[in-house]
């Protein structure tokens, strides 16, 4: 298991196209997360602050089902191997290779940031410097989705990940950091595990002012 951001990107690249193959159509039985995805992207949209990035997009398909929801999102990914194949599967979306603790954008150029099962892979200390980006990044009035597997401990929790060290969160204790970085909360969602799930599955979703 490796936990620095070049170490996490090497561990994906490794398994880029079994994930791809294991999750590329994971939204088609998903309702409660197509739901979150449908609030945040009619918010985004409604506000016209921007564009949305998708940070930690593995191989695109939740920025795809974005764009198909009518928002113009693009993808960011510490991987080359998930963005050579997500460029591959959806050539109509824009894809980078970057890291979410340093993203190559201007202040407040945003509508939105998706954060899906990303930041689960930053070490706790490294969280707060990651919010600070996403506040920075945003627009006034912009959005930030965050899905992470839950947990009711206020420390965040290793856990065994397949692909590379990650923490479970309790939705409390981010929130505590994200208030701390500048947003208002708007809405959360726990969901319970499905079969083969191990965790609740917590979507956060708050604003800039
Ligand atoms: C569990 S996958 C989630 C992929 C996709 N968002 C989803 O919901 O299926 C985590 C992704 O985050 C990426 N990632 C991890 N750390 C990152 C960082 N510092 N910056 C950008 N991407 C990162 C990994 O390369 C991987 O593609």
């Amino acid at each position: 298991m490796v936990e620095n951001s070049a170490g996490v990107g090497a561990a994906y690249d490794a398994v880029a196209g079994l994930y791809a193959e294991l999750f590329g159509d994971v939204l088609d039985r998903l309702p409660v997360e197509r739901g979150v995805l449908a609030a945040f992207a009619e918010l985004v949209r409604v506000r016209g602050a921007g564009p949305v990035a998708d940070v930690g997009c593995g191989p695109g398909h939740v920025t795809a089902h974005l764009g198909g929801l009518g928002v113009d999102a693009f993808g960011v990914d510490v991987s080359s191997a998930m963005v050579e194949l997500a460029r591959q599967k959806h050539p109509g979306t824009r894809f980078d290779v970057g890291s979410m603790a340093a993203l190559d954008l201007g202040d407040g150029v945003l509508g939105g940031v998706l954060a899906s099962y990303s930041i689960i892979h930053m070490r706790p200390e490294q969280v707060p410097g990651v919010f600070g980006e996403f506040h920075r990044v945003l627009a006034s009035g912009g959005h930030l989705l965050l899905g992470f597997f839950a947990s009711d401990d206020p420390e965040p929790q290793e856990f065994d990940h397949k692909v590379a060290l990650a923490y479970r969160w309790s939705p409390n204790s981010l929130m505590d950091l994200l208030r701390q970085a500048g947003f208002v909360e708007v809405a959360r969602v726990l969901r319970s595990p499905h079969d083969g799930e191990r965790f609740q599955q917590g979507h956060l979703l708050v604003r800039k002012p």
